[in-house]
């Protein structure tokens, strides 16, 4: 993966990430799909671990890599069953917290590109268990 080192600064850094996790999560524990994969009593880690996670990959701090190490997110996604459907209800959810911050087409494309190719990545089940 590539990292855009001035991207993080140019979107308005940890106020919009701060801002797209937070408005992501905020659906999340309401959605009949995703809420029950979610750990119920630590939302706000998961809400955390997402922002470091996104923050370090467009060039922010490297807290992530800190305090978790290395993403591999494959490996991290294997104990919950992802098909076709919690992919795009994941997407779902990302875009509706997109729209909600404040950036250009082009940044929104660039954040959005990200996030299908990592979602497409994370299916790991088929038969699609929400089907
Ligand atoms: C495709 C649908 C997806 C599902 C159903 C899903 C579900 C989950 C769940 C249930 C967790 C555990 C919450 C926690 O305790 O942290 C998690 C963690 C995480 N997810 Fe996803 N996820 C999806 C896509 C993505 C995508 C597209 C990204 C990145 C752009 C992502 C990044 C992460 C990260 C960074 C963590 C925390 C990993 C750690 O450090 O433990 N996920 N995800």
């Amino acid at each position: 993966m590539t990292t855009s080192e001035n991207f993080y600064d140019s979107v308005g850094g940890e106020e919009t990430f701060s801002l797209i996790v937070h408005r992501f999560y905020e659906q999340v524990p309401n959605d009949d799909i995703l809420g029950p994969m979610y750990p119920p009593d630590d939302f706000e880690g998961a809400e955390q671990r997402l922002k470091m996670f996104l923050s370090q990959y467009w060039g922010g701090p490297k807290d992530y890599q800190e305090q978790r190490g290395h993403p591999r997110l494959r490996m991290r996604h294997v104990n919950y069953p992802i098909g076709v459907t919690a992919a795009e209800r994941w997407l779902q959810l990302m875009s509706n917290a997109l729209d909600g911050v404040d950036l250009t087409a082009e940044q929104r494309e660039a954040i959005w590109e990200h996030m299908v190719r990592a979602a497409d990545m994370l299916i790991n089940s088929n038969p699609d268990p929400h089907a």
